[in-house]
């Protein structure tokens, strides 16, 4: 299909001429001199480009511009402007243009500008596309987000204890997201999961009936097209009968988590796939052109500063040009490498050993753990501290899993803390006999969808890190191959305040 270009001159021998020269080179070209008409045509159709006069009458160019983008926001726009008005060219540029050409046309010039404004656009598309999926990947799956956000709404509206989310994978339940205080059991909130999902509607089990503790779980199942696909299942200790409402409120909570589950299946065929593929490449580009570019932008400084010094106006400007492109530039190449930069902390009071265990019996449900020795050496003196649960979930889990994903079921993982009460430090140390890293592995690890694994997104090591440095924390990795991985995050512990609860409450 050819792409549409729109010329609006009020100059027709103007007008003839390009209208000429564009259908040769090979665009569908919509030629007006009434700026009316062209309002008219961005309306009926899409245009990948429009050149426009600076001077007409009644309206002018920039007036004109800006009527298009209010129909077509993003549309490329040149501006062609006669000898003499180049600082309104460089105005209209400032206020959106693309760039300026000036009259007479030369061929080249006409030729040239337009194949670069093409480009850009192209680009810039292609990175607002990466950028929205790779948010929505960076998020360490979509999934696990949504559910956590699931899961810590129905806790905030139901009073409950805690809430699971369970998904049924390959026949198996798998506990997806959690929220609330840890789970003492598993087995009991699994069980009230099935039991929902095989009657298609919410029910509620007392404990007290089956002689544990008296508290009450009530389990919804998560429909998804063709049947149940899990279930949101709320512990509360209390011995509650629960009513009608309640349910109901259950019920819609899980239909939203049913919802998540949906589109995110979409997603994750996406993830593994050319997405993934096409985000390693941007990140891999960003990299190799991040380093020349801070090169670039001191030699420019300095020649400014010294075109100054010899009072070169012209030349001073002229780097300060070089110096702003410059900047645009590290600007989208510091973008294409944030993906996956976690978003602020909400720290509360956190015991990390519970934190802990869950991060494990997460993993456990995820990857297959029964030739796997897992052992944990917990430092009893590890007392609370003010840390966001809820990413530091996400980041513990990443590294267990990869460690998981390292054993394939056999060898041994130990997760372990140690506290230094001088520094007010808790490291956590997550371990496995693995076969290890190679160097080049090891060098890249933390890289942006970096991974050896077939269906790895090359996320975790990263998303881990940024959450330990957003903690104030450090996380460093020790690998020899053919021995195993040690993955080691060291966190200060921001005192929590109240000092009852402080001493070995972790433990
Ligand atoms: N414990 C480990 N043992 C051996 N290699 C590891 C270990 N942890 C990470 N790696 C290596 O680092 C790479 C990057 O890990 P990362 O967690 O970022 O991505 P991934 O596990 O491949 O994919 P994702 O976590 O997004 O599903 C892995 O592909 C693997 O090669
Ligand atoms: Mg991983």
């Amino acid at each position: 299909m050819k792409q549409k270009v729109l010329v609006v001159d009020d100059d027709s021998a103007i007008l003839e001429v390009l209208e000429m020269r564009l259908a040769a080179m090979g665009f569908e070209v919509t030629a007006t001199s009434d700026p009316r008409k062209a309002l008219e045509a961005t309306e009926a159709s899409r245009f990948e480009l429009a050149l426009l006069d600076l001077r007409m009458e009644p309206t002018d160019g920039m007036r004109l511009m800006e009527g298009l983008h209010e129909r077509q926001p993003r549309l490329p726009v040149l501006i062609m402007t006669a000898h003499g008005t180049i600082q309104t060219a460089v105005e209209a540029v400032r206020r959106g243009a693309f760039d300026y050409l000036t009259k007479p046309f030369v061929r080249d010039e006409l030729r040239s500008k337009i194949a670069r404004t093409l480009a850009t656009r192209r680009w810039a598309r292609d990175r607002e596309r990466l950028l929205t999926v790779g948010q929505a990947l960076a998020s360490s799956g979509v999934m696990a987000r949504v559910l956590d956000s699931v899961a810590q709404a129905t806790v905030e509206a139901t009073d409950a204890d805690r809430c699971v989310v369970f998904q049924l994978e390959q026949g198996r339940l798998v506990p997806m997201a959690s929220a609330g205080s840890p789970p003492p059991a598993w087995t009991r909130l699994e069980a009230a999961a099935s039991a929902a999902m095989d009657k298609g509607i919410p029910i509620a089990t007392s404990g007290a009936a089956e002689g544990a503790d008296s508290g009450t779980i009530v389990a919804a199942p998560l429909v998804v097209q063709r049947g149940p696909a899990g279930a949101l299942v709320i512990e509360t200790s209390a011995h509650l009968e629960p009513g009608e409402d309640d349910l109901e409120l259950l019920a819609l909570f899980s239909s939203q988590a049913a919802i998540a589950i949906r589109n995110t299946h979409d997603l994750e065929s996406l993830k593994s796939g050319a997405v993934a593929a096409l985000g390693r490449m941007a990140t891999q580009v960003a990299h190799e052109v991040k380093n020349p570019l801070a090169g670039l932008r001191l030699y420019v400084r300095h020649l400014e500063q010294h075109l100054t010094k010899i009072e070169d106006a012209a030349g001073k400007e002229l780097a300060g040009k070089i110096a702003v492109t410059v900047d645009h530039l590290t600007s989208v190449v510091a973008e294409i490498t944030a993906f996956g930069r976690p978003p602020e902390l909400h720290r509360v009071s956190t015991a990390l050993h519970p934190l802990l265990d869950e991060c494990l019996e997460l993993a456990r449900a995820r990857r297959p753990t029964e030739g796997v020795d897992i052992v944990t050496a917990y430092d009893p003196a590890c007392p609370e501290g003010r840390l966001d649960a809820r990413e530091l979930k996400k980041a513990f889990l990443n590294l267990i899993l990869n460690a998981l994903e390292a054993l394939e079921g056999a060898g041994r993982l130990t997760v372990a803390t140690a506290y230094s009460a001088a520094t007010g430090t808790v490291t956590v140390t997550i371990e496995d006999t693995g076969p290890g890293m190679t160097e080049e592995t090891l060098a890249r690890a933390f890289d942006l969808f970096f991974t050896t694994k077939p269906d790895g997104t090359g996320l975790g090591m990263s998303i881990a890190r940024s959450v330990v440095n957003l903690h104030a924390g450090e996380l460093t990795v020790s690998s020899r191959v053919g021995e195993g991985t040690r993955v080691q995050a060291r966190l200060p512990l921001e005192p929590v305040p109240d000092p009852a609860r402080a001493p070995g409450a972790g433990a």
